[in-house]
């Protein structure tokens, strides 16, 4: 059994001590997750997403569990980018593991305007683009869905991005996500990150009502794991291989072997969202989760092991 092991990849330039983040609006800004996990051990962090101003987000109940999963519609509820600079900025600067920004917008204009400000923080390692949530009625997923758009807000970020990494995250509910992974290489994206969540309904049978104040909610957790797999193994071959740009594995991650199998299936890296909620110290079980079956595998590094599905 080799005795060490490195695990550490190459991100789009970012040099990750492992290949572990945690996901987009499951964690908040890192404060929330410090009494729970050591920030710091992660291969990096990605925050909520931020708006120009701040959102209430959508009335309650927007959150319900379902079978291996859950379906949430928070719609962005988030402090805004003044509140975000001002006290989150701060607790940012002091974390070790690069951080990642989730941005989200109603407009190109208002994703510029937010993406020019983060840009000049010097703690923020990279922005991940969020043109996917589904439960926001302008902006969202509506860009994500229009390859041309999908190519337009990209670029007009990338523009006013400077030397921050830029990740677009991609929505599994297009025909084929190929298309709009190559729009957002095109405009400049240096890392994919995929998946959001799918658009779902639960009904209470009672009152023939959709749970969800929304109706509709995002669906995540281990019953998207499948298809997420699918589709990074799909982007991979199909865009991110040949662009070298790295895809990062997002849905329904909540052990090592989970993990394992989105880096076999392309992943450079993966995101942990709702295995948060579960266990808030998983991502970290699963760093030394990899680590394991590295050992018992004989594999050196872990890049032996991305993009080696046969
Ligand atoms: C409660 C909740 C809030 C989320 N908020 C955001 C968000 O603000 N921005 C974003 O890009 N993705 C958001 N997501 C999507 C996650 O980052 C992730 O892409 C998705 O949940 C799939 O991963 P998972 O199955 O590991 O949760 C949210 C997911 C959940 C469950």
């Amino acid at each position: 059994m080799a005795e060490t092991v490195d695990i550490s990849v190459d991100f789009a330039g970012i040099q990750l001590a492992n290949p572990v983040f945690t996901a987009s609006g499951t964690c908040g800004y890192a404060d929330e997750l410090a009494d729970f996990t050591d920030i710091n051990s992660l291969g990096g962090f990605i925050t909520k997403s931020i708006t120009l101003k701040p959102r209430k987000g959508l009335p309650t109940p927007r959150i319900i569990e379902t079978d291996s999963g859950m379906l949430n519609a928070i719609g962005l509820a988030n402090i805004g980018l003044e509140r975000f600079i001002a006290e989150k900025l701060p607790i940012i600067e002091k974390l070790s593991a690069p951080v990642f920004v989730n941005i989200a917008g109603e407009s190109i204009e208002e994703y510029v305007a937010v993406a020019e400000k983060l840009a000049e923080q010097k703690a923020i390692a990279g922005l991940e683009l969020n043109i996917s949530c589904p439960n926001v009625k302008a902006g969202g997923i509506m860009f994500g869905t229009d390859p041309k758009q999908v190519e337009n807000v990209t670029t007009a970020v990338k523009k006013v991005s400077g030397s921050k990494v830029l990740m677009v995250k991609l929505t599994p509910s297009v025909t084929d996500i190929s298309v709009t992974a190559r729009a957002a290489v095109n405009g400049g994206a240096g890392a994919l990150s995929l998946v959001n969540t799918f658009t779902a309904m639960v009904v209470d049978i009672d009152t023939r009502r959709p749970v969800l104040a929304n109706r509709t909610g995002g669906l995540s957790g281990p019953a998207i794991r499948p298809v997420a797999v699918y589709l990074v193994n799909k982007v991979y071959n199909e865009v991110g291989k040949e662009a070298g740009v790295p895809v990062l594995g997002v849905g329904g991650v909540r052990t090592a072997s989970d993990a394992i199998e989105f880096l076999i299936a392309g992943a450079t890296a993966v995101a942990v969202g709702t295995g948060n909620f579960i266990e808030p110290g998983c991502a970290l079980e699963i760093v030394e989760g990899i680590k394991k079956y590295c050992k018992r595998h004989k594999i050196a590094s872990i890049t032996e092991l991305i993009g080696s599905l046969k």
